[in-house]
């Protein structure tokens, strides 16, 4: 009988998940810093999906058959190199999907109810002094929240949204808003951007999503208007984004993602008093972490195991990704 494939595990795993990735394969537990060191007889690949999977990472991995990612994004590979050496992709879809909602709902109320400059005279010695009342927020019901990608969380963010009374727009390569959203009405970009009060970003990071909020974008939103970002930093043109807050063309940004991750400490949104910053924690709830990580390790399983993963970016790779090489 042959050897279990070795499989790379680049995230802590508690022991049932342990006992899952045992059963078929050779699993080797590792830090991030040592995934490349590791994966010269590695047929698995299981990391954060920020993970950046570059071409002088798969070619210290010639056996590699899958990379399974712990989130749902996948911008951290290139599907044409992947499709070109036959490897899996997989990810875990819909088991985030209210987490990210939940917390975008949340950014909007930070957005609205002034939680940003409230929090700070409130520690910042302005309550104290009692010299002024504390900044007004604004209601939500009879504004307009902008969706720009309009998939699985734009539509939990709708779902959540319309019960503050607010009209939703959204922006997506579909311009119909699928069954039960009829209350959602598309827009252009352009349109969205100059309507909504807060815009928030729910698309996955492609080529063309690259910067799709630059300076243009940033010029057609409101000066009242806040951005909201869960989805990837590379969407917005951050630099473009912080010369609009200091021109006070926009009002303010909550942002879950960066361009750079962690931020350089001399990042200028760092110290800006209309940016609430968060670190990259859409997913984090420890049921939701819980439930991608299972999602993860059976998508290796399965295909080191030689069966069709339960989620897969590239399934047309899956003949050869499923054989053992
Ligand atoms: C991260 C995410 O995966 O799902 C995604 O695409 O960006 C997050 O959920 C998470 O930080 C774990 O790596």
């Amino acid at each position: 009988m042959s050897e279990l494939p070795l499989a790379v595990i680049a995230v802590p795993a508690p022991p049932a998940v342990e006992e899952l990735l045992s059963s078929v394969c050779r699993p080797c537990y590792v830090a991030a810093s040592d995934v490349a060191a590791n994966l010269a007889t590695a047929e698995g690949l299981l990391c954060p999906a920020p993970f950046p999977i570059t071409v002088a990472l798969l070619d210290a991995a010639p056996r590699l058959r899958v990379v399974s990612n712990f989130g749902v994004g996948f911008n951290n590979v290139d599907l044409l190199e992947m499709e070109r050496r036959g490897i899996a992709v997989c990810n875990t879809p819909g088991v985030l999907t209210d987490a990210v909602a939940d917390l975008t709902v949340g950014m909007v109320l930070m957005a609205s109810r002034g939680l940003v400059a409230n929090n700070r005279f409130a520690t910042g010695g302005a309550w104290s002094a009692g010299e002024s009342p504390p900044p007004l927020g604004w209601d939500l019901a009879g504004k307009t929240l902008g969706l720009v990608g309009f998939g699985r969380i734009g539509r939990a963010v709708a779902g959540r949204a319309r019960h503050f009374g607010v009209r939703i727009v959204y922006h997506d390569i579909l311009t119909s808003p699928g069954p039960g959203f009829e209350d959602c009405a598309y827009l252009s970009l352009e349109d969205l951007l100059r309507e909504s009060d807060v815009v928030s970003l729910h698309v996955n990071l492609t080529e063309e999503t690259h910067h799709r909020i630059g300076a243009a974008e940033l010029a057609l939103m409101k000066p009242t208007a806040w951005l909201l970002n869960t989805s990837r930093g590379p969407v917005v043109d951050q630099p473009a984004l912080v010369a609009a807050l200091r021109a006070g063309t926009l009002a303010g940004a909550v942002l879950d993602v960066l361009e750079t991750e962690p931020p350089a400490a001399d990042d200028p949104l760092l110290a800006m008093p209309n940016v609430l910053l968060l670190p990259h924690i859409g997913s984090a709830t420890v049921e939701t972490r819980a439930a991608m990580l299972d999602l993860a390790a059976r998508n290796l399983a399965a295909v080191l195991g030689g069966h069709p993963p339960p989620e897969c970016v590239n399934p047309d790779v899956l003949p050869r990704a499923l054989q053992r090489r």
